[in-house]
């Protein structure tokens, strides 16, 4: 793996921008894997920015978004749906018939994530899978576990998820209790990872995931495996790096 040392959020973003620059410059017609957070906020900031400059064309790319919460609807606000409209494919040139993210409303959860995943096997895979990391460990929506599920499936969130996420609902009642995500596999076979971490919060998982042993109790560390995998973090996040 490749560490990237960022000062601070900005040039956090920036630098995972530039990755995902490269890769779209490289190869026009790529499929991206997106990640919702606040972690990606700036990076989808600066995509937007070299997009409207007129460096960077989407036109031909793909995308394929890791998750989304069981129940909400595409058009409510806390949908990760909604999210990549607000954050980036509103704001720039990619068609909206290339950009997928999971159903959480499909009525049938299995026949949702196989289509999902049959979806990302039509595409060729994922060029470059951008991450982030969630306070214990997850990635995705892959949460800590006895083994590495696989691919895309229905989860239960744990309560340290619904807690680290219910700042962004009125009520922590309102926070949904499922997701849809891409599974582990379909995470490592991405031909390209790329995560971005910022803030001392997250310092002591990135020590566990990325110094510690590969285990499924902390999702993200299956990135030591994988053979092009970068981690751009600021200084704060790498303190125990
Ligand atoms: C959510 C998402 C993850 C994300 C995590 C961390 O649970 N499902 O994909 O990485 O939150 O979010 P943040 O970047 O806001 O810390």
């Amino acid at each position: 793996m490749r560490i990237i040392r960022a000062k601070d959020y900005e040039e956090m973003s920036r630098r995972a921008a530039d990755i995902i620059a490269a890769q779209v410059l490289l190869k026009p017609d790529c499929v991206l894997g997106l990640a919702t957070g606040s972690s990606p906020v700036g990076t989808y900031q600066e995509l937007v920015r070299r997009n409207a400059a007129g460096d960077l064309d989407f036109s031909r790319v793909k995308s394929v978004n890791l998750d989304e919460y069981v129940g909400l609807d595409p058009s409510h606000d806390q949908s990760y749906a909604y999210f990549m409209r607000h954050n980036l494919f509103d704001h720039i040139n990619i068609d909206p018939k290339n950009t997928n993210v999971p159903s959480g409303i499909a009525p049938d959860p299995e026949a949702e994530c196989s289509r999902y995943d049959a979806l990302i096997a039509a595409y060729g895979g994922i060029d470059l899978q951008l991450l982030g990391l969630g306070p214990n460990g997850h990635i995705g929506f892959n949460e800590p576990a006895d083994v590495f599920p696989t691919g895309t499936h229905q989860v239960t969130l744990t309560d340290s998820t619904i807690q680290a996420n219910k700042r962004f609902f009125a009520r922590v009642e309102d926070v949904p209790r499922y997701a849809r995500t891409m599974g582990i596999r379909d995470i490592m076979q991405a031909r390209r990872v790329l995560m971005v971490v910022s803030g001392e919060g997250k310092a002591e998982t990135v020590r566990a995931a990325f110094t510690g042993p590969v285990t499924p109790r902390v999702p993200a560390s299956i990135l030591q495996l994988h053979p092009d995998f970068t981690l751009v973090a600021d200084e704060a996040a790498l303190r125990y790096i």
